[in-house]
């Protein structure tokens, strides 16, 4: 359930159907009943009675008029408080980024890490609202700010807390938790491998109980995303909207860091044939119906196939090589001499 679900819930129950507004911003986003839903619950407006702007019915689709607006008005039938309210019904987890190591970061890393957190306020809105990021040890003027996530735990008393590590104990297949900590990490220059469990050691010696969770996509965690924002929109995808793990790996996964995987994947897939004593590795083109689950074009399949030197053949050609070459049980390769 995202937030829009809740308010739209609401609005049934109070017999309206339709909702207009002429705020731009909201009217800009991919998701007009969602950003409605922001808005009011940030108490920058409310529904009122009434039609202004562009009207849409509760799944969102554009009609004539509708009925009510967001927008502000003397008396509102629906603002942040009442929406609020029903929200505690609910599960919506904090998202907490952690910017402990903000200063030994490169001035670079740390631009980045601003902008990450930037999107990831983005990604926060198109789920729930701004409340429910926080972020500690950084007051970059973006999210809630707390000095420190142990502060923040405790003042919320928060029992269920999740820190998202690479190398974390459990695996993550949807637990849900009061609160989510991403690191504020980015990995650019140097070695910071294990950083995120530092950041668990110094929750610990605060006296913060957490499940250290890794996020693995079939067993690795080559090809999950590690942007902060990414990491978000997986577990905010799994936990709210029930998807999958894969799959919601898979919708955010990057061309880029699919490859990564592909190049980890396509040696097991390859078979060795020296023709007349040249040494060959190839592979069958069929090979890439078996990554559907990694988001790649066939073009992508080709390159890294390329990129690594393997041939891609038909599957009959890739068969009629392997039929007619013997196989050398010494060397483990076939050997092809025509
Ligand atoms: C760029 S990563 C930094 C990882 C850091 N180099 C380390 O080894 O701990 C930024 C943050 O994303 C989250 N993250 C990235 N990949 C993850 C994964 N596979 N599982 C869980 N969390 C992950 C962690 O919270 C991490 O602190």
């Amino acid at each position: 359930m995202r937030l829009r679900d809740v308010l739209v819930r609401m609005l049934r129950s109070r017999g309206v159907d339709s909702i207009s507004t002429n705020i731009e911003r909201i009217l800009e986003s991919e998701d007009v009943l969602q950003m409605m839903a922001v808005w009011i619950a940030n108490g920058k407006a409310s529904v009122c009675e009434g039609h202004r702007g562009v009207a849409f019915d509760l799944s969102g689709r554009r009609i004539e008029r509708a009925k009510t607006f967001v927008g502000k008005c003397e008396n509102p039938i629906l603002n942040r408080d009442d929406l609020l309210k029903e929200v505690e019904k609910e599960f919506f987890p904090y998202i907490v980024i952690d910017c402990s190591f903000y200063d030994k970061l490169i001035e670079k890393e740390k631009r980045k890490l601003r902008f990450q957190i930037f999107q990831t306020l983005g990604l926060v809105r198109k789920f729930m609202w701004d409340e429910r990021l926080i972020v500690t040890a950084l007051d970059c003027g973006v999210g809630v700010y707390y000095p420190s996530t142990a502060q923040f735990v405790k003042e919320k008393g928060l029992s269920n807390v999740v820190l998202l590590d690479p190398f974390g104990e459990e695996v993550f297949n949807g637990q849900k938790a009061d609160c989510y900590i991403i690191g504020g990490i980015v990995d650019k220059v140097g070695n910071k491998r294990g950083w995120t469990s530092k950041i668990g050691e110094m929750l610990r010696r605060e006296g913060v109980e957490f499940k250290s969770v890794r996020i693995l996509l079939r067993g690795d965690i080559i090809g999950v995303p590690d942007r902060l924002n990414t990491i978000a929109e997986i577990v905010l995808r799994v936990v709210l909207d029930g998807e999958d793990v894969e799959s919601a790996i898979r919708n955010v996964q990057s061309r880029l860091v699919a490859r990564w995987r592909l190049r980890k994947e396509l040696p097991k897939l390859t078979v060795r044939v020296d023709v007349n004593g040249r040494p060959f590795r190839i592979v069958r083109k069929s090979e890439f119906d078996k990554f559907d689950w990694l988001n790649l074009e066939r073009s992508d399949f080709y390159e890294v196939c390329s990129e690594l030197g393997y041939i891609v053949l038909d599957d009959s050609t890739f068969e009629e090589i392997v039929k007619n070459a013997e196989w050398d049980e010494k060397k483990r390769r076939f050997v092809l001499n025509v």
